[in-house]
């Protein structure tokens, strides 16, 4: 089946997009009586209709999986090893295509980081993070400003000249995030892009994703996690996937407002929540 891409451009989005979840619209404190809830007038930016995957090798990787997700969501999708998250993510892309059922992108303007950064050993950190922008077409005298700005937003700053060999893991994530938000994605693919790290630079790496989120650096996200509590602290929703051939089983909508401190982790709700979520993970497991 096609993966359809078509262009979205809506100067409303800008200004009015939302960040679904937390503070959102109860009716007592809410907002004025003319706003319809945002998660309703958000445009979606990826759409999936009874879409499943099966490999030449007679793999069944998803089975039927309705999804879609809106401007200013962040999704992270948890599941066990070898569960199709990846796949999902792939799809989304329009790297894979569905074996059955439609994929339907409203935007062209998708970036992708893995867990591995790939950063080019001979380039700089200034170079790396200009890779993609400069491969894609964008005009250099657009390219140079915006990675000088993104290079500061991930802290990389003073670091411009260094090479991939002398950073940290931290570091190098921080490198290959610049390099995918210098194209300003409207749809921001992350397939486990924290697992190589130690605890600390984690969360540490957590919390700046959630800054440029709140910064609007990217439109909305697909995050795929083994942790749930990082899910969980990330998210507007969590998607929880079968074992193989994957499928939705559970949908939790987060809701916690921002800015998230990091102190929220310990709180009563995030835990009860994140309880909830492993539980149903456990669930699938078993059956
Ligand atoms: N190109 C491929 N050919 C055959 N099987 C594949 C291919 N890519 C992935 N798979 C299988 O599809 C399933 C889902 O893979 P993947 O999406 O990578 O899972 P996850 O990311 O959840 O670990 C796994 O069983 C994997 O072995
Ligand atoms: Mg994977």
């Amino acid at each position: 089946m096609r993966h359809r891409i078509a262009t979205y451009s809506d100067e409303s989005s800008e200004a009015g997009s939302p960040r679904a979840g937390g503070d959102a619209s109860g009716p007592a404190d809410g907002p004025a009586p003319e706003l319809v809830a945002p998660e309703l007038v958000a445009p979606e930016l990826v759409t999936f209709t009874g879409v499943e995957k099966r490999f030449p090798d007679g793999t069944q990787a998803l089975a039927p999986i309705d999804l879609n997700v809106r401007d200013g969501e962040f999704v992270s999708i948890v599941g066990a090893s070898g569960c199709g998250k990846s796949t999902l993510l792939r799809l989304a892309s329009g790297l894979t295509e569905a074996t059955a059922g439609t994929v339907s992108a409203l935007t062209g303007r998708i970036s992708y980081v893995f867990q591995d950064p790939t950063l080019l050993p001979w380039r700089s950190v200034r170079r790396n993070v200009e890779t993609l922008a400069e491969l894609t077409g964008v005009p250099r005298a657009e390219y140079r400003p915006r990675a000088a700005e993104v290079i500061e937003l991930v802290g990389l700053g003073g670091f411009e000249r260094h090479r991939p060999r002398s950073l940290s893991g931290g570091m190098r994530m921080r490198v290959s995030l610049a390099r995918s938000l210098v194209l300003s994605p409207d749809l921001f693919l992350l397939d486990e892009p924290f697992g190589a790290l130690d605890e600390i630079s984690r969360e540490r790496l957590g919390g700046e994703l959630l800054r440029l989120f709140e910064l609007r650096r990217f439109g909305a996200a697909m995050f795929v996690t083994h942790s749930v509590a990082e899910a969980v602290f990330l998210s507007t929703r969590v998607l929880v996937m079968s074992p193989r051939p994957g499928r939705v089983v559970a949908e939790f909508t987060v809701p916690f407002g921002f800015p998230r401190p990091a102190e929220m982790r310990f709180r009563e709700d995030f835990t009860r929540l994140t309880a909830a979520v492993s539980r149903r993970l456990r669930d699938g497991e078993a059956g």
